[in-house]
């Protein structure tokens, strides 16, 4: 009778600590790193590859296509890592396994340090097949596992359907849902994300002579958060996931080995029928993979950096638009390198300009910190109110700091000036033969500062003299007093 009592009390408090340990712990690469760290300390002779084994089918990727790529024919160093608790162990299955859930939800990843969200499962079959990489498991291995898998899958499943969405979690200090911010593809930004992590840390393993490090340190020297100014790729950190991808990618290749992961999926799964035209979908989705994640910078969605919301109705700008107006904020003085640091100076500026200048939201379309991210202000498709008398012409770009002595690093004005505009042209949202301009050759002020002002002169496509002829017109100004809002800096 005691017994029994004693096991439904176990019961009770083992059911009841199921969604404590999810509650109490943060979905974040912190965490995660910490996670791992435990394993590794609880059994400190485990290599880097046992310990990546045993979290990747922690979190369920044991299937037979995951094993049929990875299947080393020499290795016989198989061991499993206990986890040292099921606290832990439930944490890592939650944390790796992917899925999105029908109200839009989507799990297994991670909020990283640099304010990206990464699937944890493509980086893990990443780094596994770097690590076996020349043991005999086929050479398209990591290709197929962290990005073709996903993108074959998608373009087979809905060939028509765009890839993404982004998404945002609940709290970015201690992040426990993800919502995504649309219809689900079957390649969501996060697992694309975690597929060019995974692809990354792969390639670089996979290049060293001796495999003899932790799983921890890999991950803490990848995820690591604050940028200094010198830092620029090919430094092998998340926040130049993007650039450091766009060099190492071949198209040609990922298209190779998409058709491998199909041809593995059908034989696997019995399914004869295949498509017709697969080719050209595979051929239109790559061209439209490359465009969204390779060719565009990542914009730091304004729910991730807690925008509070557009009073009123935004009006929509007719595009493509024909000028890129370049500001700095000039208020904060200093430049944000991390993450936190530049959302919150977003929610700064925001506050500012609605509160202080009652302006209805942040006036500019985009912001660059020197984090390696630009966020998104009004975005390409809304009006903002930047750069008087102008702004349903031009986008208004501005670089957070004060520029009038010191240039932003080479990497931000780089990610604008040739990433940012690329996109914009790409998209449809830019004229292809558009202008740059300095805020104050519109305005009467000294933004962008002396030292920014004299950078942008030496841009390809910057103009002394707006397209107009220059001076606006008066009744343009006029006009555009009443309908735009001033903006001082
Ligand atoms: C490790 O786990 C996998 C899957 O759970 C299993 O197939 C394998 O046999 C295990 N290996 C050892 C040595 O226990
Ligand atoms: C497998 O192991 C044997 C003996 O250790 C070695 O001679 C052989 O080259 C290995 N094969 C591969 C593909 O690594
Ligand atoms: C986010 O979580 C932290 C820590 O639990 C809490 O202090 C903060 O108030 C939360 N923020 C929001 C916007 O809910
Ligand atoms: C991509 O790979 C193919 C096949 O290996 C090669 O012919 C081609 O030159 C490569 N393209 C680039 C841009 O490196
Ligand atoms: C900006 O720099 C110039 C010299 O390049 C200097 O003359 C001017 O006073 C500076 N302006 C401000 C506001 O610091
Ligand atoms: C850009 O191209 C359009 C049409 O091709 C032309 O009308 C316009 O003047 C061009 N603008 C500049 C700045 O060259
Ligand atoms: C527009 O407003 C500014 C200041 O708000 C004023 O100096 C300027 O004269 C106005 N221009 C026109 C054309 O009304």
């Amino acid at each position: 009778m005691e017994s029994t009592v004693k096991f439904f009390v176990a019961l009770a408090v083992m059911c009841l600590g199921i969604p404590s340990v999810l509650t109490r712990l943060p979905m974040n690469m912190g965490q995660f790193i910490r996670a791992v760290q435990q394993i590794e300390d609880a059994h400190p002779r485990l290599t880097a590859l046992h310990v990546v084994r045993s979290l990747r089918r922690q979190g369920g990727y044991d299937d037979p296509f995951t094993e049929h790529f990875l299947k080393a024919s020499n290795d016989s160093s198989d061991y499993n890592a206990s986890m040292p608790n099921p606290e832990l162990s439930q944490f890592i299955r939650h944390a790796v396994h992917h899925k999105v859930t029908e109200k839009g939800r989507e799990k297994g990843m991670v909020l990283c340090g640099d304010g990206t969200t990464v699937a944890l499962g493509p980086v893990l079959l990443g780094i596994e097949a770097g690590l076996l990489a020349g043991t005999g498991i086929p050479s398209e291995s990591l290709g197929v596992l962290t990005l073709a898998q996903t993108l074959g899958y998608s373009f087979l499943k809905s060939p028509y359907q765009k890839l993404g969405p982004d998404g945002c979690w609940d709290n970015v200090t201690f992040p426990k849902v993800f919502t995504l911010s649309g219809r689900a593809s079957f390649a969501p930004d996060a697992l694309i994300n975690g597929g060019m992590d995974g692809m990354l840390l792969g390639t670089h393993l996979s290049s060293l002579s001796s495999h003899a490090m932790r799983l921890s340190t890999v991950l803490n020297g990848y995820y690591r958060q604050d940028l200094k100014d010198t830092d620029v790729p090919p430094l092998l950190i998340s926040a130049f996931r993007r650039d450091n991808f766009g060099n190492l990618v071949n198209i040609s290749i990922l298209q190779d080995q998409i058709w491998a992961s199909l041809s593995v999926f059908w034989t696997l799964s019995g399914e004869w029928h295949r498509p017709l035209g697969m080719d050209s979908i595979i051929q239109m989705g790559l061209k439209h993979f490359s465009q969204r994640y390779i060719e565009c910078p990542a914009i730091i969605p304004r729910c991730q950096w807690g925008a509070r919301s557009y009073r009123g109705s935004p009006v929509q700008l007719k595009l493509p638009l024909s000028f890129m107006y370049i500001h700095h904020t000039l208020t904060p003085r200093q430049p944000c390198r991390s993450f936190q640091k530049c959302a919150a100076e977003m929610r700064a500026i925001q506050r500012f300009h609605k509160d202080d200048r009652s302006w209805d939201d942040i006036g500019y379309s985009f912001v660059m910190g020197s984090d390696g991210y630009l966020y998104e202000g009004r975005g390409w498709q809304w009006r903002g109110a930047h750069t008087r008398g102008h702004n349903s012409r031009g986008y208004g770009v501005a670089f957070i700091g004060d520029y009038n002595s010191t240039l932003p690093s080479r990497h931000s004005l780089r990610l604008v000036r040739e990433r940012l505009a690329n996109c914009g042209v790409g998209g449809g949202h830019l004229v292809s033969n558009f202008t740059w301009h300095g805020h104050r050759q519109l305005v009467n002020t000294p933004c962008p500062g002396e030292a920014l002002y004299a950078e942008i002169q030496a841009w390809k496509g910057f103009r002394l003299r707006d397209i107009s002829g220059g001076a606006v017109s008066q009744a343009e100004l006029l006009k555009a007093n009443q309908s735009d809002t001033v903006i001082i800096n």
